[in-house]
């Protein structure tokens, strides 16, 4: 278990390297869904609100540990935990994040695999002139075809695996310099557009337009879930992205601009999608599609719109696969600590997530009216409790180790915060963030 000397080559490394784990699926695919069927309004407020005061903090918390421990989270836990002086036990946390990670990994994969089909469906100028029920029979028409479905998702977790197998640094660094900022440029377009639209006007009503009426349990514990899953907290995913850390970097300031920077993603998918939504009279219930059905609607009504979808596409598969490496560095990184090889363990870890995710694959077809829990197929089952149950769980347990197990001055100099910044750091992780999501997933389970 020795330390890592490995570090990210400049800040605006370090930075791309954790937004390109925030930004993705999570902004553009699942929020917009999630906010749709948890009542617009209130899950928005709900989520800022968690992500604020819930995210930021732990991101911290987590991000530090490995900054502090330099090594594979299961590793950096054991080690810091022998420092501290307490129970050893807390580096299993590190293997709940990795078995976190594979379940997510697991479905993430195969609807990145989607976006696939959808890149080369409007290269092929699939979308032209469809109207909004022909684009949605054709999406369904997809989900009812396992093989399709399979080879995409095989191309998915060859591209992510081979970059993990490579090792993250050389080829992620460069890859989000030049692809993020362009995701946002071609998001504002969409938002421009969006402004153009009928719908743009209720689609800021409803998104806007406080409704507590709309608030139940059951919609704060998804907000509260999507938090965690949207900024990548709660599975040691960001863990081991600390551990290459510079030492000299403020965390807080990274971490600020990281979330300011996912939120505004998230707002700008939503606002365009739902304007989408209510100039064509479409559901915005419509669960796990939406995105998939909206957006080549609305691309297919702008000038030159087969190349936008083209490129959305493109940008979007990118920012899901920096958020796949980043799920499964650190299951692979456990491994390397254990002296696998890279290359063999990215391999392993890759087919065992690959054939997890075929229960995803046939979860819309045959095996859609199999229930795993409740009335869940494994799709609704794997995109729910890892997300909103797994991560809060995560998320508590890392901010217990960080704020309460760790000595103040080591937790002090990895936040690389002022004694004072520390203080207020510690009092919000201690008081609030922690109460307040153990009171959110033990009132769910009761
Ligand atoms: N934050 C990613 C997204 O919004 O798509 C998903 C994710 C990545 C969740 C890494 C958890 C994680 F550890």
């Amino acid at each position: 278990m020795n330390e890592t000397f490995e570090r990210w080559q400049s800040r605006r490394a370090f930075i791309l390297a954790v937004t390109g784990a925030a930004v993705g699926l999570g902004n553009i695919w699942r929020f917009p869904y999630m906010t749709g069927e948890n009542g617009g309004s209130a899950f928005l407020l709900l989520y800022i609100v968690f992500v604020l005061l819930l995210g930021l903090p732990m991101m911290m918390a987590e991000i530090m540990i490995g900054r502090a421990g330099r090594r594979s989270p299961m590793q950096a836990l054991a080690f810091l935990s022998e420092e501290a002086g307490v129970t050893p036990h807390w580096r299993w946390l590190g293997l709940f994040g990795a078995i976190t990670t594979f379940f997510i990994l697991s479905f993430y994969s195969v609807v990145s695999g989607w976006s696939i089909e959808y890149l080369i469906g409007s290269v092929n100028g699939d979308f032209v002139a469809q109207s909004a029920p022909q684009i949605g029979a054709s999406f369904d028409a997809f989900l009812l075809d396992p093989l399709r479905m399979t080879f995409n998702h095989t191309l998915f977790m060859l591209l992510t695996m081979s970059v993990v197998a490579v090792g993250i640094k050389s080829g992620l660094e460069k890859l989000n310099n030049v692809m993020m900022p362009l995701l946002y440029l071609i998001l504002l377009v969409l938002g421009g557009y969006a402004v153009t639209t009928d719908g743009f006007g209720e689609a800021i009503r409803w998104l806007f337009t406080p409704d507590l009426s709309a608030i139940n349990l059951s919609v704060v514990l998804n907000a509260m879930g999507h938090a965690f899953f949207t900024l990548a907290v709660g599975a040691c995913a960001l863990m081991a992205y600390g551990a290459y850390m510079p030492s000299d970097q403020s965390l807080p300031k990274a971490v600020l601009a990281v979330a300011l920077l996912d939120i505004a993603v998230a707002l700008l998918s939503g606002i365009a999608i739902f304007s989408v939504v209510f100039s064509h009279g479409l559901d915005p219930t419509e669960g796990p599609g939406l995105m998939f059905v909206t957006l080549p609607v609305a691309f297919s009504e702008l000038p030159g719109g087969q190349i936008w979808l083209g490129a959305f596409f493109m940008l979007l598969l990118v920012a899901t696969w920096t958020s796949s490496i980043n799920l499964a560095e650190p299951m692979v990184a456990m491994l390397v600590g254990r002296g696998w090889r890279r290359g063999r363990a990215a391999a392993l870890i890759g087919s065992l997530v690959w054939l997890v995710g075929l229960l995803s694959v046939l979860s819309f077809s045959s095996l859609k009216d199999v229930h795993w829990l409740g009335d869940m197929n494994f799709f609704a089952l794997v995109t729910t409790v890892p997300p909103d149950i797994f991560l809060p769980i995560g998320g508590l347990l890392i901010a217990v180790f960080a704020a309460w197990q760790m000595p103040k001055e080591a937790a002090a100099s990895a936040l690389g915060v002022s004694p004072a910044g520390f203080a207020v750091w510690q009092v919000v992780v201690r008081y609030i963030s922690i109460p307040l999501t153990a009171v959110v997933l033990l009132s769910s389970v009761i």
